[in-house]
């Protein structure tokens, strides 16, 4: 840029000697920031013989009008007009002399001011050639103020949604005018205001606008401004509160008479966070046995009818209250899994599985016992098992959410003893991992429930109990012939098992 600046002031120059053996050299344009100091340079180049310099004039050209700066005449000196008096003045002190030397009448502005952008010309009145004059175009750049306010420190996402200024980003006062731009991933709009002012200047605003919500908090905003090549970034992180968004975990369909520690918690997102957590039973008070801490209700004891019923949690924060919700019922005998929910969940466990579950289950238990007996039994010679190889391991997941017990175990394998003269008479049932309640007592408790039950090595209670969250319901891969599947996905030899 400025070689060509220079490359084209050579020409121009070489036009005016060309023509006229002398010529006045400036730059075509100089440029700076209010307050800075700019030189204006004036050379003139006489010829051989040379002529006589009688007056060098500036003037500032603006509008079409002339308006003259100084001048400096060999016979009476130098004069800086008003209102330039105080900030111009002639770089070389040889233009003072007498007689002077003015080759060189280059001027030194001062303190730019932004009324100082005009064209300035420097005019050289010589005798016996006459007039020879240049001009420069002298731009004035105001740097403009540049900040980014939040509209409130904290933005509270409140019901109706509204579309709400987040963010506000003002380059004010800038000669040339920013450009104002966003980076976000929030989504919203930006607004695009520019105001000029009488003196030149452009001020800049944009506001960001978004519907304020739980999805907007923490979302950083940048505010990028580019002024010229500079690049300017600011950034925000927004902080919106919003009232509790709640859920009501722990009941997982499956609350059977006498089971233990079933418990709920009422899990709210809220910011700020919740104070207060009430929990309420619709039509009814809560049951006597409960006991609350924090969110969470633990029912002490086993599970009893008296549960049954619409739990409700309120939490509120500061912005709001909201509810919770969860139909609680209670069934006499523990649900199956369906081969349709075996891989996990039972949030809808579906009619047959209730139904299958409760009612029919010992039934086709019994069914299914049968049938894989009587395969075995034409596969195989001879069925001596040494069952401490078995293992049955059960779970669904469940335990995750509070550590509430799993549904209960599915019947994989059914297993009478051999030596045992009442085949009807059930082994272990299989507990569930994270249930502290031990396979004995539940035994016990469950003795007069008359189904099959299936096995678990006692000695490995506790290895199950590391695996409940592992249990894959995954179809059995094909293995080899002489190989058994385990339920914990690993296959032994039957070698083994039926040694
Ligand atoms: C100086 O500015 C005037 C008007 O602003 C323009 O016409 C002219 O071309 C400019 N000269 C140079 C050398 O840039
Ligand atoms: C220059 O002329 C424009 C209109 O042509 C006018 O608005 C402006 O005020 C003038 N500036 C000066 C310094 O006279
Ligand atoms: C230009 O005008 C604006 C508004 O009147 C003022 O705030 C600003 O300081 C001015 N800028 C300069 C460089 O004088
Ligand atoms: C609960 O009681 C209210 C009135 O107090 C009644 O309108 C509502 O039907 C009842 N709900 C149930 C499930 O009994
Ligand atoms: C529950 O409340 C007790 C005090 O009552 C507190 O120490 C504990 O951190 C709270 N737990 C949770 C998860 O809020
Ligand atoms: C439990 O309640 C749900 C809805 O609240 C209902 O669909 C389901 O049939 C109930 N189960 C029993 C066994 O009553
Ligand atoms: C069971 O879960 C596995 C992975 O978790 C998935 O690949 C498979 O499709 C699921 N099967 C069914 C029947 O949902």
């Amino acid at each position: 840029m400025e070689l060509f600046a220079g490359m084209l002031a050579f020409l121009l120059a070489l036009r005016v000697q060309g023509v006229n053996g002398q010529s006045v050299q400036m730059d075509p344009s100089k440029s700076g920031f209010v307050g800075d100091q700019v030189e204006l340079r004036c050379i003139f180049v006489n010829s051989n013989p040379p002529v006589k310099i009688s007056q060098v004039t500036w003037q500032k050209l603006l509008n079409g009008t002339k308006q003259n700066v100084a001048i400096a005449n060999p016979a009476l000196g130098v004069s800086v007009l008003p209102p330039f008096k105080e900030r111009v003045g002639f770089k070389q002190a040889a233009v003072r002399y007498r007689p002077p030397s003015l080759e060189d009448t280059t001027i030194v502005f001062s303190n730019l001011q932004l009324s100082d952008e005009a064209a300035y010309i420097c005019e050289y009145t010589t005798f016996p050639a006459g007039n020879r004059e240049n001009m420069v175009n002298l731009t004035v750049f105001a740097r403009p103020m540049t900040r980014m306010t939040l509209t409130s420190p904290t933005i509270v996402a409140r019901a109706p949604k509204r579309k709400t200024t987040v963010a506000t980003c003002i380059s004010a006062n800038g000669k040339p005018p920013s450009v104002i731009k966003w980076d976000t991933r929030l989504k919203g709009e930006a607004s695009l205001q520019e105001y000029r002012n009488p003196n030149g200047t452009v001020t800049v605003r944009s506001n960001y606008v978004v519907i304020p919500s739980r999805e907007t908090h923490k979302q950083k905003l940048t505010c990028i401004v580019m002024y010229r090549s500079e690049r300017i970034t600011e950034s925000v992180v927004l902080n919106v509160q919003y009232e509790p968004e709640v859920k009501i975990e722990g009941f997982d369909g499956n609350w059977y008479l006498n089971r233990q520690n079933v418990q709920l918690t009422c899990r709210a997102d809220a910011n700020p966070p919740v104070t207060i957590y009430q929990w309420k039973l619709l039509n009814g008070s809560l049951p006597t046995n409960v006991e609350i801490k924090n969110n969470t209700l633990f029912f002490k004891g086993p599970v009893t009818y008296d549960l049954a019923g619409t739990y409700v949690c309120d939490a509120t924060n500061s912005i709001g209250t909201r509810t919770g919700i969860v139909d609680v019922n209670i069934t006499d005998l523990p649900i199956n899994p369906t081969p349709e929910n075996r891989n996990g969940s039972l949030e809808q466990p579906s009619t047959s599985a209730i139904i299958g579950g409760a009612v029919g289950g010992g039934l086709l238990l019994l069914l299914a016992a049968i049938l894989l007996f009587m395969y075995m039994r034409r596969r195989q010679r001879t069925f001596k098992g040494d069952y401490s190889t078995k293992k049955h391991v059960f779970g669904n997941g469940y335990s995750k959410a509070g550590g509430l017990p799993a549904h209960p175990p599915i019947p994989k394998v059914l297993h009478y003893p051999d030596d045992s003269d009442d085949e009807k008479k059930p082994d272990q049932i299989g507990n569930t991992g994270g249930f502290e309640v031990s396979e004995r007592n539940f035994d016990a408790e469950s003795e007069d429930l008359k189904r099959p039950y299936f096995t678990v090595e006692e000695g490995e209670s506790r290895d199950y109990e590391e695996r409940t969250l592992a249990f894959q319901y995954d179809p059995q891969p094909e293995i080899a012939d002489d190989m058994i599947s385990q339920t914990d996905g690993s296959v032994i030899s039957k070698k083994e098992w039926y040694v």
